[in-house]
């Protein structure tokens, strides 16, 4: 067993992040926010209709005021034909029927409000449902219609090949053929035709939307595909196939066109002329740390999603590479790093870590380590309860396009989207109420023992876990804005501090490892046995010390 000194209150390496500039609460409320990512037609159903909606989160916003999230997420609820669960907008200023009304967003709002909590909606500014009425006027070929969309003539002969090489991120060409023989952009599914975002009306369009809802009172907006709206002049071909598994590797055409900084200092300025620090969250895979940094610059938006955290290998070596990364880029810039574990489009890492015992385990060290770093947090809906990726679902209830698109060969993101069990053995396991149509994905039958209520009542379980360190990230502001420094450690272990006061120590190899004198437990991801002056920190287990000793 390897033996380990590790004296946190003593530590004379240079600080890998300074303290934020000390603002009083609620000033730069982001630099550090634990921000909840709702998926709603997945979270909670409050009309019966086995389908998750505005009055579902109505109703369990207690439970997560009790996590302790300062702000939640909620994923698109407009108008929508669902052929993108959702991220395909028919309607910008309304609610999809099935999923409520204004009056509900209104609601939801001023409640979240009321028990200290913010709301963040998505907003989908790359493209448009195909049945949306603007792309109903460009399909009919009405005058200036079709500016507002990418239509372009085809090439070859008759125009009968697409007007470049450009892939869909779903599958396939990026190119649909209307009848009349033109055709148009759409980088993600044929039903959503991307917008023209040099054409003054588009840019006007959204920055009156983007007041309905700040005038509504939300705090802010993610941005879907934030690095997508501005294509290379002249569109030209990317020259390869395989052009998205190059995404956050290498420049492509259609994403990260320097174009789309002008547009996202034009939304800073608007979400600042709004009293209460409205903020706007980049969906980004740039090819580098520093086009990163580029979204969260002073004048652009708040903060950026941290995908490669996500996609970084269960390993001290990739973690710590990728933190360092992931915070020398945004420093370069003074905004906050964001630390992503899981969402809606990606595998839950429960099963990316291996799934089964070892998967739960890795999962549970991953949130203390992920809840000790500097910076912004988002936990997904359901990472809380330590759920799984569900891996079997039947064919015929997936509804992913990427399913379609790929002729199965890619299962897609629904197995990410189940609906969250609230309650031991009820039907739906608490998610709709009793009498209600099935569930819109089927729940896993054996997902009781990891709904709310019986993880409530466990203080051992993963629910608590994460309310316990929420809590202390709360109560021990080092954790969000504290300086943090790397401390000397064995092979496959990461420590670190968090100034004043705190030690985060992971064990990420096979072989528990022995601490001297950490200081005081505050909250271990497994048994961890301390006596005050040793302790021994087992194999995949994050612990938190306090260096005041009892
Ligand atoms: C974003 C969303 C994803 C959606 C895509 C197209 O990546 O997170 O769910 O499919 O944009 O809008």
């Amino acid at each position: 067993m390897t033996h380990q000194s590790v004296t946190p209150c003593a530590v004379s390496s240079p600080a890998l992040s300074a303290p934020s500039p000390s603002a009083p609460s609620p000033s730069e409320w982001w630099r550090d926010a634990v921000i909840y990512e709702i998926y709603v037609r997945s979270f909670a159903d409050g009309n019966g209709d086995g389908m998750g909606d505005l009055l579902g989160v109505r109703s369990r916003l207690r439970y997560l005021a009790d996590l302790g999230v300062d702000a939640i997420w909620l994923t698109p609820f407009y108008p929508s034909p669902l052929h993108d669960g959702g991220y395909d907008v028919a309607s910008y200023r309304a609610v999809d029927p099935r999923l409520g009304t204004l009056d509900d967003a209104r609601a939801l709002v001023t409640e979240a409000h009321g028990l200290g909590m913010r709301v963040l909606i998505d907003i989908v500014p790359n493209h448009t449902s195909s049945e949306h009425p603007w792309f109903e006027e460009a399909l009919r070929d009405e005058p200036g219609a079709r500016d507002r969309y990418v239509f372009r003539p085809g090439r070859g002969p008759g125009g009968a090949e697409p007007p470049n090489d450009w892939e869909s991120s779903f599958g396939g060409p990026a190119w649909t053929r209307v009848p009349d023989g033109s055709w148009y952009l759409h980088l993600f599914a044929p039903e959503q035709p991307d917008l023209n975002w040099d054409n003054p009306e588009v840019r006007a369009e959204f920055e009156d939307v983007m007041r309905f809802w700040l005038d509504i009172g939300v705090d802010g907006f993610r941005v879907d595909v934030a690095h997508g709206m501005v294509k290379a002049e002249g569109l030209p071909d990317a020259g390869f196939t395989g052009q998205l598994k190059m995404l956050g590797r290498a420049p492509l055409p259609f994403f990260d066109q320097d174009g789309v900084h002008e547009i996202l200092r034009s939304w800073r300025r608007l979400l600042d002329s709004y009293p209460g620090e409205r903020i706007g969250v980049a969906e980004v895979w740039p090819p580098s740390p520093a086009r990163l940094a580029n979204y969260v610059r002073p004048d652009e938006l708040h903060q950026a999603f941290n995908f490669n955290y996500l996609a970084a290998d269960w390993g001290a070596g990739p973690l710590r590479q990728v933190i360092d990364a992931s915070i020398a880029a945004t420093d370069l810039v003074g905004a906050p790093t964001t630390w992503v574990l899981s969402n809606h489009d990606q595998v839950r890492h429960v099963t990316r870590y291996g799934g089964g015992r070892r998967g739960v385990r890795r999962a549970r060290a991953a949130a203390l380590l992920t809840m000790a770093l500097p910076g912004s947090v988002y936990i997904y809906q359901g990472e809380e309860l330590g759920l799984p990726e569900v891996l079997d679902l039947p064919d015929e209830v997936l509804q992913d396009p990427i399913f379609f698109r790929t002729a199965g060969a890619d299962r897609g993101r629904d197995g990410s989207r189940v609906p969250i069990p609230w309650a031991y053995g009820e039907s739906s396991f608490g998610f709709s109420p009793p009498g209600a149509d099935p569930t819109w994905l089927p729940i896993p039958r054996d997902w009781g023992g990891q709904a709310v209520i019986p993880q409530l009542g466990d203080p051992r379980s993963f629910l608590n876990l994460y309310r316990n360190a929420v809590r202390l990230r709360r109560s021990h502001p080092a954790l969000g804005r504290g300086a943090m420094r790397w401390l000397d450690s064995p092979p496959e272990t990461l420590f670190f501090t968090r100034e004043p006061g705190l030690l985060c120590t992971v064990n990420l190899g096979a072989e528990p490892v022995v601490l001297e004198s950490p200081g005081t437990l505050l909250l271990a991801s497994s048994d961890t046995r301390s006596n005050g002056l040793q302790a021994i920190l087992e194999p995949d287990t994050a612990a938190w010390w306090s260096c005041a000793t009892s």
